[in-house]
């Protein structure tokens, strides 16, 4: 079995260097946790060099989206090479909170294609806004998907794309509105279950899917033993004691 996952989204946080500083000091006491997992933060741009220096020997670079262009002059890009040499070996794409400023299913399997050309990992994020009481909210996933990874090839994908269930209702919440581990389960079942009618259950098998809304310290316990290949993180990513507690959570 491959090592968990753990992705830190730092999203636009935290406000200054020196609050960088202190969470890497705070998880670097837990280096050798870090090391037992795939680990990975995704901090705002500005970041990108202390980050890279502080979690260098436990961690790597993740990036919170890629662009969609390759080639050209672009003012206010950062391009996929930039990142790549900066030690990115991920990337979060098709985040809700990107969705939300209108970014497309279409947008987001070019974007996956561009990292698995550049040999970044693609973390697709996939989460519906409202649990329908008839399970509509299974179709939206299928369709997220479905409409995401269009346009690639099975043989590009496998064992290399990885998949982040969040559902955005519980997304920045508290670790008592996440979602019920029953429901987790339940997902990462369908969302095999999507993988192997659109690809073959060697892919549907071979693709590490993760959960991300709301993880803290006091539910990771209740959540990480039900097909859950690792994590997502965003508010308990931001102070170091949160995290290290999730991290050793993860390898007991
Ligand atoms: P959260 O964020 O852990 O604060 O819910 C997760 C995410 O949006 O990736």
């Amino acid at each position: 079995m491959s090592k968990k996952i753990l992705v830190a989204n730092w999203k636009n946080h935290p406000e200054s260097l020196d609050e960088v500083k202190v969470i890497l000091k705070g998880l670097s006491r837990k280096s050798a946790v870090y090391k037992k997992l795939n680990f990975f933060i995704a901090p705002p741009l500005s970041y990108l060099e202390s980050v890279s220096k502080g979690i260098k020997s436990f961690g790597s670079l993740a990036s919170q989206d890629i662009p969609t262009v390759i080639e050209g002059t672009h003012t206010g890009i950062v391009s996929v090479n930039i990142l790549k040499n900066f030690g990115t070996r991920l990337s979060i794409i098709g985040h809700s909170e990107r969705r939300a400023m209108g970014e497309t299913n279409k947008e987001i399997s070019l974007k996956i294609k561009i990292a698995l050309k550049s040999g970044i990992i693609p973390l697709l994020c996939v989460g519906e806004l409202v649990r329908g009481k008839e399970g509509e909210h299974f179709e939206f996933i299928r369709e997220q998907i479905r409409l995401s990874l269009e346009g690639i090839k099975k043989a590009d994908l496998y064992k290399k794309v990885v998949i982040a269930y969040e559902p955005i209702w519980a997304i920045g919440k508290s670790a008592k509105e996440a979602i019920e581990p029953k429901d987790l389960e339940q997902m990462i079942i369908f969302i095999k279950k999507v993988l192997t009618d659109l690809f073959g259950r060697d892919l549907a098998e071979n693709t590490m899917i993760l959960y991300g809304g709301s993880v803290e310290a006091t539910n990771i316990g209740s959540i990480m033993d039900v097909g859950v290949d690792g994590f997502l993180v965003g508010h308990a990513s931001l102070e170091a004691g949160s995290l290290n507690s999730i991290a050793s959570s993860l390898i007991s």
